[in-house]
């Protein structure tokens, strides 16, 4: 029987975790209060790893309705900082987790280190300084040509040199690539297949297309191969790398139709040998680490590497501060070892004492999503069939309790059925298989999750 002796005295949460074997029986030394930040199916997938560490207890702000099966939703918006910073408190939270990047972007690391009371609460995440990876494209270009790191031709233009950014647009082929340097909700990225187009685009978004997100454009050589995701976990000195995945992000099958924020991941990627890793650990993530401390970045959190695999080579298309969704839902499947042991050991700065392994299974996931999405949808639809799932996980994206207390959509992404096999196929027969039961009005996903890399890997 495993006994929980709990240590009310906060400065106890300081001290390394403390496993200890007495006559054969594991004593947890410690009651680990993770407080996760966010409300996806990122978030759930990450509170359901979590909640499996020894001794974890997991609350997430504000998460929905699949995150209440794994730990206690608590009411504070991730933009709420001081009212994160009283439930920390009173709660006695001993690591925050931040899931999406907007919090990061706006400072909530700094806000943390900042203050006082909260010297004893670790937090995973960069701090403003290291968001800019993510919160500016233009920053994040600069950070990779000063560091070496490969990455597509790029200029930055504004509405004062505008007309740099036509004479750089004329050295291009088509199709042509316009970034919002801020963060523009994922839209903020146009391919352009004819100059004319991306000469209008150009003006439209320097002149507010995007907000102010827009008021810098980063444009870009397109890069033909395929895209991964690679993520790292590191504590600013040591990294880990987590099992990568394939994103598909567009809305239709074949890769057809809108841009959204992720249907579907495949983990592992048959195309990320290990030969290919060693690329990536050289050319990318060893210099982005040093590039960050040689800029006095203390970054202790994940990295997300945007990939483009040109010919066997890794290019950087972008930095995330933070996990991918749907990518995590398949990547946390996969983790052997307890994941809330590596956070803590991340913002400890102890990475290199982590026991990790990652399983050999393959991880499917397909997101059924709202009808209409990823333009207008309607929410607050009933939802059936969970109850008959076998041999998956069903992250919820975006669910929510009505007032009846039954679970029902709330978002335009609404659940990631993840499913593990021996391999695609395998893992894909068994997500679809549990895709089906569930039902919900309007309710669409891809069909073609993962077909892709079963005709690579044949
Ligand atoms: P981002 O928001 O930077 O990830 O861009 C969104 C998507 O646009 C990426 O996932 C790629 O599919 C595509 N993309 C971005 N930059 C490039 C590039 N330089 N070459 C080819 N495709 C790109
Ligand atoms: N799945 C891509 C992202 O999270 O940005």
């Amino acid at each position: 029987m495993e006994q929980i002796i709990m240590y009310p005295d906060a400065d106890n949460s300081k001290e390394p975790v403390d496993w200890k074997m007495v006559q054969g029986q594991h004593i947890t030394a410690l009651v680990r209060n993770i407080l996760v930040l966010g409300s996806g199916g990122r978030e759930h997938a990450l509170a359901w790893k979590l909640a499996q560490g020894d001794g974890a207890k997991v609350f997430i702000a504000p998460g929905n309705a699949g995150t209440a099966e794994v730990g206690t939703n608590v009411n504070i918006k991730v933009n709420d900082f001081e009212g994160i910073k009283r439930f920390c408190l009173e709660q006695e939270i001993g690591l925050v987790v931040v899931g999406p990047e907007q919090p990061l972007v706006d400072g909530i690391v700094d806000f943390f280190k900042g203050d006082a009371q909260l010297q004893k609460v670790r937090i995973v995440g960069p701090d403003r300084r290291g968001a800019r990876l993510e919160g500016s494209k233009a920053f994040a270009k600069v950070f990779m040509e000063k560091n070496g790191i490969p990455t597509a031709r790029c200029l930055a233009v504004t509405k004062d040199n505008i007309g740099d950014g036509l004479a750089f647009l004329a050295t291009l082929k088509a199709p042509f690539v316009l970034k919002a340097d801020g963060l523009a909700a994922g839209k903020g990225v146009l391919i352009l297949d004819s100059m004319e187009e991306a000469c209008r685009e150009l003006e439209g978004m320097i002149h507010g297309k995007f907000g102010d997100a827009s008021s810098t454009v980063v444009i870009e050589e397109f890069l033909k191969g395929i895209e991964c995701s690679v993520f790292v976990l590191t504590d600013g000195q040591h990294y880990l790398l987590l099992p990568e995945a394939k994103d598909y992000k567009r809305i239709g099958d074949g890769d057809k139709g809108l841009n959204t924020g992720g249907m579907g991941a495949v983990s592992p990627v048959p195309f990320c040998t290990p030969e290919f890793l060693k690329k990536v650990e050289e050319r990318i993530v060893k210099p982005t680490l040093k590039g960050l401390r040689a800029e006095d970045v203390d970054y202790k959190g994940f990295i997300f590497l945007g990939l483009m695999n040109v010919g066997g080579d890794p290019y950087v298309i972008e930095y995330n501060v933070r996990m991918g969704d749907p990518e995590t839902e398949a990547v946390m499947t996969r983790i052997e070892g307890d994941f809330a042991d590596m956070l803590y050991a991340c913002a400890d700065g102890t990475l290199d004492k982590v026991h990790f392994a990652k399983s050999d299974k393959t991880a499917v996931t397909v997101m059924l999503v709202s009808g209409g999405y990823p333009e207008a949808y309607e929410k607050g639809k009933a939802m059936s069939g969970m109850d008959q799932l076998k041999n998956c996980v069903a992250f919820h994206a975006g669910t929510a309790f009505n007032a009846e207390g039954q679970v029902v959509t709330a978002g335009g992404r609404v659940i990631a059925v993840t499913a593990q096999g021996s391999s695609i196929e395998e893992a894909r027969a068994i997500a679809y298989r549990n895709v089906e039961h569930i039902r919900f009005e309007g309710e669409n996903h891809r069909n073609d999750i993962g077909l892709d890399l079963m005709k690579l890997s044949l």
